[in-house]
């Protein structure tokens, strides 16, 4: 049977793969503006924007439910890491905007935050898949994950800028192949 735990499971592999190239272009100090612009989109519109709102609009909620409390515990824990994650992302972006006009600071904060976002979502992925999922499979009946699963599939057809989760997917691969990981 299909799980909500699964579906965000299957996200977990591309945020990663994204995570890897943020991870390699810093390492080359190869950067490429141009991919870095199109990484923070990536963030803003797949693992933010349609994977943590899975996670925060339905999948913690439905734990709350289960008598999860989102001011302490595992699930506060998640939420605040996400947090954390969106202020790298601007960290990133507001730099790209310096590093266009000039500054050449700016490659150096790009990379920090690039460096402190990848190791914020590798160790953030492993609590959820690791622990806080396997909690959930323990008390999700099968029924609830199937309508969990119905309406993430209703927030990926439902994309602001009409994009296809494929559509993410697709460009994810074209980086993680152009930076070898
Ligand atoms: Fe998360
Ligand atoms: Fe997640």
């Amino acid at each position: 049977m299909d799980t909500s735990t699964k579906n965000l499971e299957d996200d977990h592999i591309y945020i990663l793969k994204l995570t890897d190239v943020m991870k390699e272009i810093v390492r080359s100090e190869k950067s490429d503006i141009e991919h870095i612009e199109s990484i923070v989109e990536l963030i803003r519109n797949f693992a933010d924007g349609l994977h943590h709102a899975k996670e925060e609009n339905l999948f913690f909620p439905a734990l709350e439910g289960k008598g999860f409390s989102a001011q302490q515990g595992p699930v506060a824990v998640m939420l605040h890491e996400h947090e954390q994650g969106r202020n790298f992302v601007k960290g990133i972006a507001d730099n790209v905007e310096l590093f266009k006009n000039g500054s050449t600071s700016a490659l150096s904060e790009i990379n920090r935050n690039m460096s402190g976002y990848a190791d914020l979502l590798v160790n953030h992925i492993a609590k959820e898949n690791n622990i806080l999922f396997r909690m959930a499979d323990r008390v999700l009946s099968d029924a609830e994950h199937k309508n969990l699963i119905e309406q993430f599939q209703a927030i990926e057809l439902d994309r602001p800028s009409g994009d296809r989760p494929d559509d993410y997917i697709r460009r994810i691969n074209e980086l993680a192949l152009f930076y070898k990981v």
